[in-house]
């Protein structure tokens, strides 16, 4: 079945688009407007698009046309965010704060989340969370009327103690951070624990001759 994006209205792209591109992590994205009123949401428009320099991408949309979400206000505000990854015992808390709260409600009392204070910058981070990361705005780039992409350089990361496998070589257990991922619909998520290892192949071993 085809379907031609230039035919179709932007609800029925949006979900082809989100009931495909599977799973999407989330970044519980942590920000404060310039009088310090605290924000908390979940994107799942995101990921990470480069190591050097360490870049996140979050695509941010609108609450109604020419409303943008308040976490991109904010952003825009004061250039500043924090990352929250999700683990599983988290998705309940993570879900209140979806819900389309009013601008200048907190979120994290909303859901009764506690924080600790970042080292980089203003807004803190969920205390609950396995990783953090501080993170200063690049730029937004306007994607369109009702949508911007928030790119943001990672300051610094923090990862739970219980979760560092090897801290001098920067080792984490991903298997055990226990993060979920969005997956189609409204209300679908997966989980990180159904893995299989496959290693990279190197040109040399793909060239030689097979004896
Ligand atoms: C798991 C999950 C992922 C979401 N991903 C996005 C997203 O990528 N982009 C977006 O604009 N809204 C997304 N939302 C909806 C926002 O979280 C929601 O609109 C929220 O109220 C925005 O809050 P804010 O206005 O305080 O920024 C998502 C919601 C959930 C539950």
């Amino acid at each position: 079945m085809l379907f031609d994006f230039a035919a179709i209205p932007a609800n029925a792209r949006y979900k082809l688009l989100v009931s495909t591109i599977t799973p999407r992590p989330i970044a519980w994205v942590v920000s404060q407007d310039a009088g310090g009123r605290l924000n908390a949401a979940p994107f799942s428009f995101f990921n990470a698009f480069a190591g050097d320099p360490p870049v996140v991408g979050i695509g941010m949309g609108s609450h109604a046309p020419g409303r943008p979400k308040d976490s991109r206000l904010n952003i825009q505000e004061t250039r500043q965010f924090v990352v929250n990854l999700v683990s599983e015992d988290l998705a309940a808390s993570m879900n209140v704060t979806a819900i389309e709260f009013e601008r200048g409600t907190n979120e994290l009392l909303e859901a009764g989340l506690t924080t600790l204070p970042s080292l980089h910058v203003k807004p803190p981070r969920i205390a609950g969370s396995p990783v953090a990361m501080e993170c200063e705005l690049i730029q937004v780039v306007e994607l369109g009327p009702s949508s911007g992409l928030v790119l943001g350089r990672v300051l610094a990361m923090h990862v739970r103690d219980e979760f560092v496998a090897d801290a001098a070589n920067h080792v984490v257990n991903t298997a055990k951070l226990g993060l979920i991922g969005r997956m189609h619909g409204a209300g679908w998520y997966a989980r990180t624990s159904d893995l299989f290892e496959m290693p990279r192949i190197p040109l040399a071993q793909w060239k030689k001759p097979a004896k």
